[in-house]
Parts: C-alpha cells; sequence; structure tokens
C-alpha cells in the first residue's frame, strides 16, 4: 500500500522525506519518488522503480536542495511500477506535483475528457488525472491552489490521500477521503504522512485528518476544512507511544489493529472494481470465463474458510460446479483436474507451501489457475495464471482478520464476474448485489462503534471460562461458523467445535448441556426460521445461547441468553460483517484470559513446511 511523506520548515526535507518513507516500507511498494522545491521555487522531482534504497542511492549521489518536499512510496494498482508511472506527478510546466494514495474511479472518462481539451498524459496511472485537473483549476480560479485542489477533487469519485505543491507557492495542500493521513506539528515545520511511525522522529504533537478533510500546510501553521471550503476544528494530540506501540496505532496489539482496520482494508479491496451503473465487475482478469467447467477452490486454514463462503457464492450466483478442499488433502487424493478446470489457491501470505504444492499439483494436469491473494509478489502470485489481489494490507496478526473478510468480498467479486460472463446474473440481479458490497465498509463500521464494540467485550467475559464452545451457521454463513470457532481455539485455546445448524441434532447435540455456550450466527436469511429450530434444540437441552442477530430483530432475542445485534446485511454480503463480530468475540475471551493474541502458542504467521 502506498505511502506519503511531506515536509515544510527548515530542515532539508529530502532527508526527511527518505527518513519517514523508510518507516513506511513495511505497507509494500513497488517504487519510490520525492519532489523538492529548491529555494527559488523550482521543483525536482527524482523517482525510481524498485527498493527505497535506489531512490536513497540517487539522491545521496546528487542531493536536492530545499526546504519543502512531498514524498510516495507507490504500490503498483493502474501501470506497471516503473520510474514513469512513480509518483510524484508533475504538470506540462513542471510546477504543479501531486503524489496520490488510493483509487480515482471515474479517471477513464475525466482522462477522456482531458486529453480532448489537449492534455498529454505521460504515465498509465488513474493519478495523473488529478495533475491534470488540478492545472485546469489553478488557471480558472487565479493561481489559487487550495482551492484549486478542492475543485479538482468535486469531479473525482474513489479513494484519496492527496498531497500537493506548487512551484510558486511555499505551502503544501493535502486532502483524504478512505486512505489515512496525519499532519505532524512542528515549532516552524509542518509535516503530513499516512502512518505514524514516519513522523515520530520529528514530532510527537499531530492531528489525525478525518475523513473528507482538506488542509493547508505553511512553515508555521495549518488550516483544516472541508471539501466545501469551510474551516474546522481539528485537535493535535500528544502522542506517547513508542515505537513498537506506534507500528500498532495505538491498540494493544496487531490483531485489534487490524480488526480495526477492516473498513479501509474492505474498502481497498472493492474500490474500482464493482461497476453499479452497469452491474459489471472489473476484476483484470484474462482468464475466460467461459473455458472451464468446474471449479476447485484450494486453501488451509482461515484462507480455506473464505473459500468455503466462495464456494455458497459461486455455485449460487454463477452456477458453476465449485469443490474445495485443504491444500495438504488436494495433494495427495489425486483429484480430478483438467484443462477445463479452474483452480482457485487462496492465500493471505502467498507462501503457504502445502497451497503452493497443490497449486503445482493442478497445474500438472493442465488446470488454469487464479490465485487470490493478498501478499504483493508472494512465490503463488509468480506461478498462477492470473491473481486476483485482495489489497488488504499487511496483516502482522498471526490469527487471521482482515484478510479473511477481503478475501471473501474478493469471492463475492468473482461470483459476479462469473456469474455476469456465463449469464446466470441479470443485470438488475447483479446491480443489487454490488450496491450491497459496496455497503460492506460502512456496516463494518458501524459494528466497530465504541458502544456495539464494548457490549461484545462483555458477552466474551462472561463466557470466557467455558471449557467448549459450539457454533452454528446455515447456508453461507457456515462457513462464519467455521471461522468463528477456528479464531477462537487460536488464540483463547478453549476447544471450539463448529457445525453446519441442521447438522447439530446428528451427534454434536449430544455435548449440549448448562456448561456449553452455543454461539448461534442468525442473521436474516431464508433459513432463519429454521435456525431458531435448531436454537430451541439447544435451549431444550440447557445449553447457553448466544444469538447473532440482524439490527432491529427484536422477535427473535428471546430465544439467545446474550444477543450481538450486527448491522443489517443483504445475505450474500452477511459472512463479512458476522465475522467482524466474532473475531471481536474471540479477542476478548483471549485477552481475558491473559493470552498473547498476537503470538498464539504453536501457531506460524505463513507455514512453509509441510
Ligand atoms: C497458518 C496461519 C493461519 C492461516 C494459514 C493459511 O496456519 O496460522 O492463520 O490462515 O496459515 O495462511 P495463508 O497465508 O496461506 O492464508
Amino acid at each position: 500500500m502506498c505511502g506519503i511523506v511531506g515536509y515544510i520548515g527548515p530542515r532539508q526535507a529530502q532527508d526527511v522525506l527518505i527518513s519517514g518513507l523508510s518507516k513506511l516500507e513495511y505497507r509494500g511498494y513497488d517504487s519510490a519518488g520525492v519532489a523538492i522545491q529548491e529555494q527559488d521555487g523550482h521543483i525536482d522531482v527524482c523517482k525510481k522503480a524498485g527498493k527505497l534504497s535506489n531512490l536513497a542511492a540517487v539522491l545521496e549521489a546528487e542531493p536536492l536542495l530545499g526546504t519543502l518536499g512531498i514524498g510516495h512510496t507507490r504500490w503498483a494498482t493502474h501501470g506497471l511500477p516503473n520510474d514513469t508511472n512513480a509518483h510524484p506527478h508533475a504538470s506540462e510546466d513542471g510546477k504543479i506535483v501531486i503524489i496520490h494514495n488510493g483509487i480515482i474511479e471515474n479517471y477513464l472518462p475525466l482522462k477522456e475528457q482531458l486529453t480532448q481539451r489537449g492534455h498529454v498524459f505521460r504515465s498509465e496511472t488513474d493519478s495523473e488525472v488529478l495533475v491534470h485537473l488540478i492545472e485546469e483549476k489553478y488557471a480558472q480560479t487565479n493561481n489559487d491552489l487550495y482551492e484549486a485542489v478542492r475543485l479538482a477533487l468535486g469531479d473525482v469519485r474513489g479513494a484519496y490521500g492527496i498531497v500537493v505543491t506548487h512551484a510558486d507557492h511555499r505551502e503544501i495542500v493535502a486532502a483524504r477521503t478512505v486512505s489515512p493521513m496525519v499532519m505532524g506539528v512542528g515549532e516552524g515545520e509542518m509535516f503530513l504522512a499516512s502512518d505514524v511511525p514516519a513522523l515520530l522522529p520529528y514530532t510527537r504533537e499531530m492531528v489525525f485528518l478525518h475523513d473528507g478533510d482538506m488542509v493547508i500546510l505553511h512553515d508555521d501553521g495549518f488550516k483544516v476544512t472541508d471539501l466545501a471550503g469551510r474551516e474546522v476544528q481539528r485537535n493535535i494530540e500528544h502522542i506517547d507511544w513508542d515505537a513498537e506501540a506506534a507500528e500498532k496505532g495505538g491498540y494493544d496489539s496487531y490483531m485489534m489493529k487490524e480488526i480495526f482496520e477492516q473498513p479501509t482494508a474492505l474498502t481497498n479491496t472493492l474500490i474500482g472494481r464493482l461497476h453499479d451503473d452497469t452491474g459489471e465487475v472489473n476484476l483484470d482478469i484474462k482468464l475466460d470465463p467461459a473455458s472451464f467447467k468446474r471449479i476447485s477452490i484450494i486453501a488451509c486454514g482461515t484462507a480455506f474458510y473464505a473459500g468455503m463462503v466462495g464456494e455458497y457464492l459461486i455455485e449460487q450466483l454463477a452456477r458453476i460446479p465449485v469443490d474445495i478442499d485443504v491444500a495438504s488433502e488436494y495433494r495427495y487424493r489425486d483429484p480430478l483436474v483438467n484443462e477445463h478446470t479452474l483452480a482457485i489457491v487462496m492465500s493471505q501470505s502467498g507462501e503457504t507451501i502445502d497451497t503452493l504444492e497443490a497449486l503445482r499439483e493442478a497445474k500438472k494436469f493442465g488446470a488454469k489457475t487464479l490465485g487470490i491473494i493478498n501478499a504483493k509478489g508472494s512465490s503463488m502470485t509468480r506461478e498462477v495464471d492470473d491473481t486476483l489481489y485482495i489489497h488488504a494490507g499487511p496483516e502482522i496478526g498471526v490469527a487471521s482478520t482482515k484478510a479473511y473478510t477481503s478475501m471473501v468480498s474478493a469471492m463475492l467479486m468473482l461470483a459476479l464476474w462469473l456469474g455476469r460472463a456465463r449469464g446466470t446474473l441479470t443485470e438488475q440481479q447483479s446491480r443489487e448485489l454490488l450496491l450491497a458490497a459496496r455497503e460492506l465498509p460502512r456496516l463494518v463500521e458501524q459494528l466497530l462503534t465504541p458502544e456495539r464494540v464494548e457490549h461484545i467485550k462483555q458477552v466474551a467475559e462472561k463466557y470466557a471460562y467455558a471449557r467448549d464452545f459450539l457454533f452454528l451457521g446455515r447456508g453461507v454463513n457456515s462457513p462464519t461458523a467455521y471461522e468463528g470457532a477456528l479464531k477462537l481455539k487460536e488464540i483463547s485455546y478453549i476447544h471450539a467445535e463448529a457445525y453446519a445448524a441442521g447438522e447439530m441434532k446428528h451427534g454434536p447435540i449430544a455435548l449440549i448441556d448448562e456448561h456449553m455456550p452455543v454461539v448461534v450466527i442468525a442473521t436474516e436469511s431464508k433459513l432463519l426460521e429454521k435456525t431458531i429450530s435448531n436454537v430451541q434444540e439447544v435451549r431444550a437441552r440447557k445449553g447457553k445461547v448466544i444469538l447473532v442477530l440482524s439490527e432491529g430483530d427484536t422477535e427473535h432475542a428471546r430465544y439467545g441468553d446474550d444477543v450481538i445485534y450486527v448491522p443489517r446485511a443483504q445475505e450474500m454480503v452477511s459472512p463479512v460483517v458476522n465475522a467482524v463480530a466474532l473475531q471481536l468475540l474471540a479477542i476478548f475471551t483471549a485477552q481475558k484470559l491473559g493470552k498473547d493474541v498476537d503470538k498464539p502458542r504453536n501457531l506460524a504467521k505463513a507455514v512453509t513446511v509441510e
């Protein structure tokens, strides 16, 4: 994910930018660049594909002198990771320079219009439209940089953290929606970055910009406004985190940070890919959706459960037979694979050896292959025919959270893409599902509000000393039950089992007594009444029921000893929202028991041995 640093003050900007960008390297990137304003105003740009050290070496040999600058590490989305596509991007006269994180969703029509008006594009990026738009607005607003940026942003749709400067102004203008941005306040100097660690060596006084904020920075201060140009007050906060706490963003663990990052991660998974005007999904996949007769999904651990959701979604929406295997089984069970099979490997790390070897096995028999993967450039991405990146950003906590919900969302998009291409979904059906998917970041954000989180914590603490747990769900949420049980096992070491709710009566029901908490996912669905019947079966045997219900469902609340309400979501997208509630249940249980949630015993983040 891209990183941003900006500086205005008495220091040499180059040093601040390179040091700041190095603290953001963990976000992943494939090129880097800086723009520095010299004393006479002239702006020098230097950008290089590859590691930050490539750029640093060039700058060390020939330093760019100047005390105002902006820097960027780019994680390619539109256009190859080469020198030209790297940021900053400059206007034709070299006076305006910008850096951008995020995706401009309507860049194609904008680019077309700008080209017709005589603008010449030099890169393949979506970001470059911003510099041309700002250039036009700058002329229209009588050379007002802030106003030009503000008006340009009015024309774009998507996610952005944008930082702009101009040779004729000693100021930096920045704005954000979705992409994070924090401002550092020094004495006679100001800083900007996409994350706190970049600024900690310079200042601990910080302002966290909100969605829709714009800011103008001068050497001696700043002004924050909204996108309508109205001034807004943002407090300066003193950050006393040490380096490790800063990396955790102030949360007590990486896992908690990653749970709370899910609205952003989901936005990054979905953005630029959903076209709700036409009902189409643009996944940039070259594979021919009509060329395969069946799909095999292969994965391990949490990724496997995301694959199970995919099985439901693809069969329902695209009507293609799907089978799913844990990778360690697939390799050795002599699976039926041929050139009409699409093998989908799912993996956060892209390195899990079982999945990698299963991929090789599928290829050996001629299958087409697709990876649903988080880690850019990982081994699997180099061996599959095509990759659908989930763009969840780095996941450090061993127990997977944001990668899971992003993988499920990627699967939903894949099912829609297949369904549209194969004619099993009408434009109307597809548009409805696209709109439901678009809602996901907002729904998860609603779930993560302090009152709801506190309530889940109370429920978790009430049952934290249980010896066993049972998780039940049906249909597209039966995998949610499996993932909920896995999360609890992984970090709290409490024994937990999951079943499709209708299967409980065929065995696990024997385990139920007054000591057994049973978590039941009973959100809005065609099968809700059947799930409630299963709840009755648990209650009749004195089991303790923790019900996960859709917001506003008061009718069924009486069947639960405790109820966790989650925002109402369309059934097909509900596994994403429901999973977040179960992640919180697991983490608060583990924390109550004093466990280290980031480093659960015996587990590894990426298992590269068989
Ligand atoms: C390990 C981790 C799990 C993860 C699984 C698959 O077992 O502990 O959390 O789900 O590997 O990892 P992958 O990187 O392939 O998604």
